[in-house]
């Protein structure tokens, strides 16, 4: 680590060693209210500076607008950068809002010459597979995605949101080098399963919304009077209403470690998951999102905040008290299955 860069892990089992914090770039372009390009460009060469190296983008973010936005940024810093993008989201034509589960052949093979395309790349890094449809054998979708790496459209594969079972059986077929799954003070339900699995077959975990989505930051409380019609949050059953007052309760502690550290709730926040990985054992990679060239500042800074015994117990209790789910329809996530 040198001029406030950030240290490195390994993607994956003998992968290659990439920023240990990435950028999740979905907000540029979608779900987190009004966008702003200038800023969000702004944020991807700050962090590029500060030694962030991978970014995290798919296809169904903004129906393929989160991609071409990135592309420019991605072409000029090749060789800088590891691109990671999704596929499985499909958008239907006429329903532009509606999103249908697809991990069958035909479909993998369209989604990936299209996110190359939006891209403007002749090969993605890490191409992941966004969610599961559990009528499609695993073992048949990561067969395909396999497939894509022997042609070169594909370097490494990553699964998100699966469960400890699907990681094992997709493992078996090819080797998977990243899991990207919901992790953070508030989210701790992969702990159980799929963070034991995936230490024990060599494979990165990529915590996705490791600053609860905002929520943890303290920079709102209520969705729904504190953010735009349009903001994704909205629909989150702990970000409105009574769960929201609730939950906010729960950050007294954060900001009181935050305090003693001279940073704020959301440093606390990404160093608790860091430190968290570390316990378990297994390298970590989490994608904090921010459009804001000074968040990824502050938020890499973290990587450099160490929590004592004291404060991690003070912070354990957090996530067996948030009240409500973390979507709507737990179907979609690794904890709705297992
Ligand atoms: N695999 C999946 O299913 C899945 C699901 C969700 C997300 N993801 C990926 O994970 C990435 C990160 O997750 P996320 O964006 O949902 O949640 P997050 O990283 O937990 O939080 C992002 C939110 O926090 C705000 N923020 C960031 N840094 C901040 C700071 N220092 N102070 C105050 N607020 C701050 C951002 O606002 P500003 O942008 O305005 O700074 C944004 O609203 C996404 O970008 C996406 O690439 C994957």
């Amino acid at each position: 680590m040198t001029n406030g860069t950030i240290g490195t892990a390994a993607l994956g089992d003998g992968g290659p060693e990439v920023g240990v914090q990435g950028l999740g770039c979905m907000g540029m372009s979608f779900a987190y209210g009004p966008v702003d390009a200038d800023a969000s460009r702004a944020t991807l060469e700050r962090a590029l500076e500060l030694g962030v190296t991978l970014y995290d983008t798919a296809d169904a973010y903004g129906a393929g607008d989160n991609e071409r936005f990135l592309s420019p940024f991605f072409t000029a810093h090749r060789d800088e950068v590891v691109i990671a993008t999704k596929f499985a989201l499909s958008i239907p034509p006429d329903e532009p809002t509606r999103r249908i589960i697809r991990n069958d052949a035909p479909y993998i093979r369209e989604a990936v010459e299209a996110s190359l395309k939006r891209l403007g790349v002749d090969v993605i890094d890490l191409y992941y597979m966004h969610r599961r449809d559990v009528n499609v054998p695993i073992e048949e979708t990561v067969g395909v995605m396999a497939e894509l790496v022997r042609e070169g459209k594909v370097k490494q594969l990553g699964l998100s949101e699966v469960t400890a079972g699907e990681l094992r059986a997709a493992h078996a077929v090819h080797p998977i080098a990243a899991v990207q799954s919901e992790w953070s003070l508030f989210s701790r339900d992969i702990e159980a399963n799929v963070v034991p699995a995936a230490r024990e077959l060599g494979v990165t975990l990529v915590p996705y919304s490791p600053l609860g989505r905002g929520f943890l930051t303290g920079s709102f409380v209520d969705a729904a009077q504190d953010l735009t019609a349009d903001d994704f949050r909205r629909r989150q059953p702990r970000f409105t209403g009574d769960n929201a007052v609730a939950n906010a309760s729960l950050l007294a502690p954060v900001r009181a470690v935050a305090d003693a550290h001279g940073a704020t709730p959301g440093q606390i926040a990404l160093a608790w998951v860091q430190q968290r990985a570390r316990v378990h054992g297994l390298p970590v990679v989490p994608i904090p999102g921010t459009r804001k060239p000074a968040r990824v500042e502050e938020n890499t800074a973290a990587t450099r905040i160490t929590l004592t015994e004291g404060e991690l117990a003070l912070l354990e209790p957090i996530a067996g008290q948030v009240a409500g789910n973390r979507y709507p329809d737990m179907s979609f996530t690794s904890a709705g299955r297992e």
